[in-house]
C-alpha cells in the first residue's frame, strides 16, 4: 500500500528583497492511508509553509513531497484543505458555500453534489441552516460548514492548518469530538496543524514535533489511548504523560 503522504528531504526557502528566510530544512516523514498526524512546533516553525507545500501552493527548493504515490505540482483533487478562518462567502448560503468546491471544479453533477451536501450538513449538526448566511451562524458552526465544504467531492486527504485556532476553549473541545466523529467514520487521512499540545494528543494516532526555525522533524511520537476518546480520556495519567513528553519537547527549541 502506497503512503497517503511521503514527504522526502524537503527544504523550503523563501526568496525575499533583502536575503532568504529559511523555512523548512530536510524534513521527512509519511503519513499511511487514514491515520491521523498532527504537527505542532513553535511559533513560526515552517508548519503553515508544510500544509502549503503539500496543498500544492508553494513548490520545494529541494526534496520531494508525494500525495498518494504523485509527485505534488499543485494542487490536488484528492485534497481537501481547512484554514484557520471559515473564509466562507458573505452573500452565499450555507448549501451554496459548500457547493462552490463543486462548482469551481470541473466534470462534477451539480444535482449529486446537492444531496451529497445535505447529507455532510446532517452529519455537521447544521440541519435546518442550509439557508442561512454565514453571519448568522456562531464561529464554531461557520468552521464546520468550511469542513464541509471541504469534504464535499470527499477527498481521502485532508489538511488542516489550525482549523480550530480562532474558536473559543468549550468549541474546542466539542469540535474535537465531532472531528474524530468524522474522521472515524470516513476514513481519511488528515494532517493536522495545532499549536495546542492537548488537542494534538486527543485526536492523534501520531504527533509530529517540529523544531524551530528552520522547521525539520525533531520527533514523532506513537499516541496508544483507545477510541472513540472522550473528554474524560484527557483525565487519564496516560494523557497527562503524552502531554508532559511533548511540552518537554517543545521547551527545548525556546517554545513556553
Ligand atoms: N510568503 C512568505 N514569504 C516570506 N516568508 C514567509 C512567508 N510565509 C511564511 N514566511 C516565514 O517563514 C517562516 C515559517 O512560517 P510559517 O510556515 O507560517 O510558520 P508557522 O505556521 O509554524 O507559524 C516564518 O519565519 C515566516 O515569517
Ligand atoms: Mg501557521
Amino acid at each position: 500500500m502506497t503512503d497517503a503522504i511521503q514527504v522526502k528531504g524537503c527544504q523550503l526557502i523563501y526568496p525575499m528583497k533583502d536575503g532568504t528566510i529559511h523555512a523548512l530544512e530536510d524534513v521527512t516523514f509519511s503519513a499511511t492511508e487514514g491515520e491521523f498526524l498532527s504537527i505542532v512546533g513553535p511559533s513560526g516553525c515552517g508548519k503553515s509553509t508544510l500544509i502549503k507545500l503539500l496543498a500544492g501552493l508553494l513548490p520545494t527548493t529541494k526534496g520531494e513531497a508525494r500525495v498518494e504515490g504523485e509527485l505534488v505540482r499543485g494542487p490536488h483533487k484528492n485534497v481537501g484543505i481547512v484554514f484557520q478562518n471559515a473564509v466562507l462567502l458573505a452573500w452565499r448560503t450555507v448549501l451554496r458555500n459548500i457547493m462552490l468546491q463543486v462548482e469551481v471544479r470541473k466534470g462534477f453533477d451539480k444535482q449529486t453534489y446537492l444531496g451529497k451536501a445535505m447529507e455532510l450538513i446532517k452529519l455537521a449538526g447544521l440541519d435546518g441552516f442550509q439557508n442561512r448566511f454565514p453571519w448568522e451562524l456562531s464561529g464554531g458552526m461557520q468552521q464546520r460548514v468550511s469542513f464541509c465544504r471541504a469534504l464535499i467531492h470527499d477527498p481521502p486527504l485532508l489538511l488542516m492548518d489550525e482549523p480550530f485556532g480562532a474558536l473559543d476553549a468549550m468549541t474546542r473541545d466539542e469540535m474535537n469530538v465531532w472531528l474524530q466523529r468524522i474522521w472515524m467514520e470516513k476514513t481519511k487521512t488528515v494532517l493536522f496543524v495545532t499549536h495546542d499540545i492537548s488537542e494534538a494528543v486527543f485526536l492523534s494516532d501520531r504527533v509530529m514535533v517540529l523544531s524551530a526555525r528552520p522547521g525539520t522533524v525533531k520527533e514523532i511520537i506513537k499516541v496508544d489511548l483507545p477510541r472513540p476518546r472522550k473528554l474524560e480520556t484527557t483525565e487519564r495519567i496516560e494523557f497527562m504523560q503524552y502531554i508532559t513528553r511533548i511540552r518537554k519537547l517543545m521547551h527545548e527549541e525556546g517554545f513556553y
